[in-house]
């Protein structure tokens, strides 16, 4: 049998599984279908491919000329960029909120200490700033980025849908709900769900762990004191990677690598990591051990262009989730850290 046709079986079989799988009956349908980029825009009235092609012709080419001048001096804010526009479109919608800093903002929320790239996209809004003044939001200058970002690693290449407005709001409390790594799978399911993002998208987003780093402290507890007993580690990780952990975290502080395997290359092996219990963080281990999500890992373990093509596709899903659009929801901002001063 062709290779091609035998993955898209697993993969059939897998949502079959996870339907039958499903706590939410009338729900399977919209759940698991897997979407198509053509299909992908729940917004496509408000948002579009032109949005900037009048208004700022040049923007795109913009923010890829200084993306590149970062990534040759620290390519390691590519990944950091992408989990920066995962933060800010898991709150309050892809609205730039994360970048917004004051006392009590996301940006100051205790899960928000490790994000990165900050900088990079102030750099990229003031030279936008110059040649097209309160044009571009901050919330499409990340999103750009995080495209970019991905295809400067080796990952694939989707076209952004702009005209994202950014918030005005920005609330420490609620960036509490975004996932940190220790979650059960039915809440990472249910998270995505609020967000309008299935049980593919999240396995298929989660493939992102294949670059970037996590600091050891969000890993700790697995491997130094699971389930609250000092010196136990979780079981579900390979001995020889368990102990080049214990090694490597010594301190909270520490960076380790997501994908063990090919941490600088945007790939699918990032899956293949996973059945031989060398996923990093505990939510990835358990894409592989949930019966919802395991065929899922296998069908892109053995198929990395079905993962390559489908996390452009769930990107661009990402992106679109809960943007403002309306004449009379938010503002673009002139700098992102700050919301504009309305005497
Ligand atoms: C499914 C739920 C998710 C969980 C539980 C999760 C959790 C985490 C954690 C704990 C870290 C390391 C943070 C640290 O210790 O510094 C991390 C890093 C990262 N995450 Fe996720 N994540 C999830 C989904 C996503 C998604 C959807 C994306 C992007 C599409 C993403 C992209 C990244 C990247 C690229 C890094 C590395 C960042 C860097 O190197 O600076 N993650 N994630």
């Amino acid at each position: 049998m062709n290779s091609s046709i035998s993955v898209l079986l697993i993969l059939l079989l897998g949502l079959h599984l996870i339907s039958a799988a499903s706590a939410h009956p009338g729900e399977a349908d919209d759940v698991l279908k897997i979407h198509t980029l053509s299909e992908t825009s729940p917004f496509q009235d408000c948002l579009s491919f032109s949005y900037y092609h009048q208004k700022c012709p040049d923007a795109e080419a913009i923010i890829n000329r200084k993306l590149k001048e970062w990534f040759q001096k620290d390519y390691t804010l590519a990944a950091s960029l992408i989990r920066l526009h995962f933060h800010d479109c898991s709150v309050r919608g892809c609205d730039g909120s994360v970048l917004l800093d004051h006392e009590g903002s996301e940006r100051r929320a205790e899960v928000s200490k490790t994000l990165r790239g900050f900088e990079v996209i102030d750099d990229i809004k003031a030279e936008i700033e110059k040649k097209c003044p309160r044009t571009m939001s901050c919330a499409d200058i990340l999103t750009a980025a995080a495209r970019d970002a991905t295809v400067f690693v080796g990952g694939p290449y989707w076209a952004v849908e702009y005209g994202r407005k950014d918030g005005l709001v920005s609330l420490a409390k609620e960036a509490e709900s975004v996932p940190i790594g220790h979650e059960e799978i039915t809440s990472m399911i249910e998270f995505f769900q609020s967000k309008g993002l299935n049980v593919v998208d999240l396995a298929i987003l989660s493939g992102a762990h294949t670059i970037g780093r996590a600091s050891c402290g969000s890993i700790q507890q697995r491997i130094f004191n699971y389930s609250g007993t000092a010196g136990k580690a979780d079981p579900s990780i390979d001995p020889k990677y368990l102990n080049f952990l214990k090694r490597k975290c010594r301190w909270a502080s520490e960076l380790v690598d997501l994908d063990a395997t090919t941490p600088k290359t945007f790939d699918a092996v990032y899956y293949t990591n996973l059945p031989k219990k060398m996923g990093l963080l505990s939510s990835d281990a358990k894409l592989y051990s949930d019966p919802r999500t395991a065929p899922l890992v296998n069908a892109l373990a053995y198929q990395p262009s079905l993962f390559l093509y489908q996390f452009g596709v769930s990107m661009a899903k990402l992106g679109n989730v809960q943007v403002l659009t309306g004449p009379h929801e938010g503002e673009i901002r002139t700098k992102c850290n700050f919301v504009n001063s309305h005497k």
